[in-house]
């Protein structure tokens, strides 16, 4: 498995705290940033990122933002995105069994570094479940194939 990881300078303890799991687990990572010196725009970090997840290049993509959420929105706006912005536990793997979600989008101004850290060590180790819910994730893209 490959991920490419990225977070806006609300997220930067997070995005260590996970790369630190991600060697640990020796997985493949790229850190696409940011570098931080100075506040950025969560939005040019999402976009590369979840551009990189759809177009095969990276299996999955891990976005850190202050709350999660505008790093999700950004996300999920690129064609064949499912990012999941998740706080605890039971939605972490609930994403994964039932929504494929293929980023991972959490807010450091929400949640610790230990939560964080086992958010996404069950996310990243949950296998999508298929069946009834393959029927559901092919309505949406189907729905990106006829309209976005
Ligand atoms: C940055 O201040 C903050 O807006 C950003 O990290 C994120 O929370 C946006 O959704």
């Amino acid at each position: 498995m490959k991920v490419a990881i990225a977070s806006d300078h609300g997220g930067i303890n997070i995005r260590e705290e996970i790369k630190s799991l991600l060697e640990e687990l020796n997985i493949e990572y790229v850190d696409f940033g940011c570098e931080c010196k100075t506040s950025v725009d969560y939005p040019d970090y999402a976009l590369p990122v979840a551009e990189k997840v759809a177009n095969g290049e990276f299996d999955k993509g891990i976005l850190i933002c202050g709350t999660g959420i505008g790093m999700s929105i950004a996300a999920n706006k690129v064609k064949g995105i499912r990012c999941a912005l998740v706080h605890d536990t039971f939605s972490a793997k609930a994403t994964r069994e039932h929504n494929d979600s293929n980023i991972l989008a959490m807010g450091e101004r929400v949640i610790g570094p230990g939560l964080a850290r086992d958010i996404a060590k069950i996310w990243l180790s949950t296998d999508f479940e298929g069946g009834r819910h393959e029927n559901r994730v092919g309505k949406i893209t189907k729905y990106e194939a006829e309209h976005i």
